[in-house]
């Protein structure tokens, strides 16, 4: 049975001998954490400022002064209570998703580390089922291919959160990490979309995007808030269990580019996204 030194190996550390490849590995998977961390604060006080505010308020109806499908409709109160719950959760989710990637925690803490594990879990699993609720019973969607897309992460979110807390409880520490960390991408795929959306808007003025969700980009978007940094998370766990030199090399590039990007992403969405409504 794995050793419970296991769960405190630093879930960055992508091997165990350091050598200078290694090194740079988990200097630029640190920097992708910090970016991560800063964007999704970014995302935490928009929906702090915006939602709780307005929700805990009783003041449902200030949820429509920013772009929003369906958020409040007068006479829908199951489906009000259902968007209230859904962005009440998803302020903590993201809160204890950030919590259970700091090493510090997770070494010095492991009581905490596994409390915060089941909130983070129970909320991602309460927001993938309540969002498929609100997409299908509600019908909050703009298009099917949209639908489909966010239905596929609900699905990846249930999936991975069984796997993850399947491995905890068998204390099977190496695949805990892996299944956590890929659940850590699918939940926060709805952050993906936004930092997506933010980049590929400046760089190219809106290609592809539609008046309705339904240009080239927002179909490839609506799959790819998840599909593409869980392709880049089994990389960096591939290339971190067996990768050669240059792969960890060429994985250390990536890792910098994504933290780039994460943080540029989050900026922009701040400005254009979540600072003007608040
Ligand atoms: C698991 C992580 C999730 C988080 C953190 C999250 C967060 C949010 C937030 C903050 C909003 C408000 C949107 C805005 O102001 O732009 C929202 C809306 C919404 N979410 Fe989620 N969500 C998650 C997962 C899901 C899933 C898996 C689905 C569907 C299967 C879903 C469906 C919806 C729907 C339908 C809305 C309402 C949009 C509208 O009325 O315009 N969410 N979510």
């Amino acid at each position: 049975m794995p050793d419970i030194a296991d769960a405190r190996a630093n879930i960055m550390q992508p091997g165990k001998q350091r050598t200078p490849a290694t090194a740079w590995l988990q200097r630029s998977a640190k920097l992708w954490f910090v970016a991560t961390a800063f964007g999704q604060l970014l995302f935490i006080l928009f929906i702090l400022a915006f939602y709780y505010r307005s929700t805990l308020a009783g003041n449902f109806a200030a949820w429509d002064s920013k772009p929003i499908i369906d958020g409040y409709i007068q006479g829908d109160r199951i489906g009000n209570l259902a968007f209230a719950g859904h962005v009440l959760v998803a302020a903590a989710m993201i809160t204890a998703g950030l919590l259970q990637l700091v090493p510090a925690i997770r070494a010095r803490h492991p009581a905490i580390h596994r409390w915060v594990g089941r909130m983070f879990m129970t909320s991602a699993l309460l927001l993938a089922f309540g969002g498929l609720w609100l997409v299908w019973v509600r019908g909050t969607y703009m298009n099917l291919i949209g639908a489909a897309g966010i239905s596929l992460n609900a699905a990846l979110i249930i999936w991975f959160a069984a796997m993850a807390w399947q491995s905890a409880r068998r204390r099977q520490f190496v695949a805990h990490r892996q299944w956590a960390l890929r659940l850590f991408i699918v939940a926060n795929a709805v952050w993906y979309m936004r930092i997506g959306y933010m980049i590929w808007g400046i760089s190219t003025g809106g290609a592809g995007i539609g008046e309705a969700m339904d240009g080239p980009f927002d179909y490839f978007l609506a799959f790819g808030n998840s599909l593409v940094p869980l392709a880049l998370m089994e990389l960096y766990l591939r290339v971190g269990k067996s990768g050669s030199g240059g792969a960890r090399l060429a994985m250390a590039v990536a890792l910098l580019v994504a933290a780039t990007a994460t943080a540029g992403g989050s900026a922009a969405a701040w400005f254009v996204m979540w600072y003007p409504y608040i």
